[in-house]
């Protein structure tokens, strides 16, 4: 099969396509034929060796010391189930899903786990679509709803607000009742409030944080902003939660989760079945959306590498496999 394939950490020209053996499954897994997968921040940091500040020793020692361990990136997929194994009973032959592995999804065929991140696609979206969703829509879920514990009536800000987890979070957050303001650049502003943004500051113009207090939640999603800025716009208990962290962060968390006040939260985000279903009822209901950046074929991932290295892509940056016709197709 065809797989983006890199052995040493370093730029977008180190991926390339190869033909390398297709996966074996075991009794609990799946294969899955990928019609369509995504360049992820996540990635790109992987391939790059790019670990935010004190991150980069931990990154290396989860990823591999001196060169990768894994040679097959990606985590986004969108595709169908071509064999089961002998002891899954949640997935059938034929069917279409989507979801998130930890890697192995850049290439023409993915094992993963039957009780893994992994769902029946939305049968409203086409592969290419339910691909451009997994990764920032469950962390969004995660630091909304279990890290921040948003609530009806809260205002929350979203900093990179069109991004791959911003595009999202905005979605999310309104979908829990709270009121967002989102903060982006000059060309993305109709996309933030189609997405639900009762407000939308471009940074370009002016300053997001320049009201006193109005905030509950301030998610940094841009890696753009500190406790010490941010405070200003927090209410008495407001909380900030910058997803891009390093030590600083982890110790600001610590101190202020001691006292009353403005505190600083950060986390992980997880990625589970359960929330992949979450994620999946509500692209049916319509109550949130894929946000497609771009789209490249496989052969072209450096590109899309390139695209997603500039940190200013709209939601997702896509990649189909095999025929653009089975990435764009909704049907099963
Ligand atoms: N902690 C975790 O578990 C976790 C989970 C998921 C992701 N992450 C991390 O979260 C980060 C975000 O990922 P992502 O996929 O959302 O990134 P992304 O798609 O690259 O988003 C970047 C966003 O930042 C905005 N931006 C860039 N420069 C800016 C500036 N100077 N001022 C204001 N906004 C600016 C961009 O808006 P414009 O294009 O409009 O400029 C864009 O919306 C990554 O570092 C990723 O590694 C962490």
């Amino acid at each position: 099969m065809k797989a983006a394939v890199y052995d040493k950490y370093g730029p977008a020209e180190v991926v390339e396509i190869r033909d390398v053996a297709r996966p074996e499954i075991g009794d609990r897994q799946v294969l899955v034929q990928t019609f369509a997968t995504s360049v992820t921040t996540a990635d790109w940091r992987i391939r790059a060796s790019a670990f935010p500040g004190a991150m980069w020793l931990p990154g290396r020692l989860m990823f591999g010391l001196l060169r990768p361990r894994n040679r097959v990136l990606g985590m986004e997929f969108a595709g169908r189930v071509v064999s089961v194994g002998e002891k899954v009973t949640r997935f059938r032959m034929g069917e279409a899903v989507f979801g998130f592995a930890s890697s192995g999804a850049h290439a023409e065929y993915l094992a993963m786990a039957a009780d893994g991140a992994i769902a029946a696609k939305p049968a409203s979206l086409g592969h290419d679509e339910a691909a451009a969703v997994p990764f920032g829509a469950l962390s969004a879920l995660v630091f909304l709803r279990d890290i921040a514990k948003v609530r009806p009536g809260q205002k929350v800000l979203v900093l990179g607000a069109s991004g791959g987890v911003g595009a999202y979070a905005v979605q999310l957050a309104r979908h829990f009742g709270a009121s967002v303001t989102g903060v982006t650049s000059t060309d993305n502003v109709d996309l933030v409030r189609s997405l639900g943004a009762e407000r939308v500051v471009d940074y370009k113009k002016e300053d997001y944080l320049a009201d006193e207090g109005p905030y509950d939640l301030i998610l940094d999603t841009a890696g753009i902003s500190t406790f010490r800025h941010a405070k200003r716009a927090l209410n008495a208990k407001g909380v900030f939660l910058p997803i891009e962290f390093g030590p600083r962060e982890i110790m600001q968390a610590l101190f202020t989760s001691c006292r009353r006040g403005k505190r600083v939260v950060v986390g992980i985000s997880n990625d589970t079945r359960e929330d992949l279903a979450i994620v999946g009822d509500l692209l049916e209901r319509g109550e949130i959306r894929p946000v497609i950046d771009s789209t490249y074929p496989l052969e072209r991932i450096a590109d899309a590498y390139r695209r997603v290295e500039s940190r200013h892509k709209t939601g997702s940056v896509v990649v189909t496999v095999g025929s653009a016709t089975s990435a764009s197709s909704s049907a099963a």
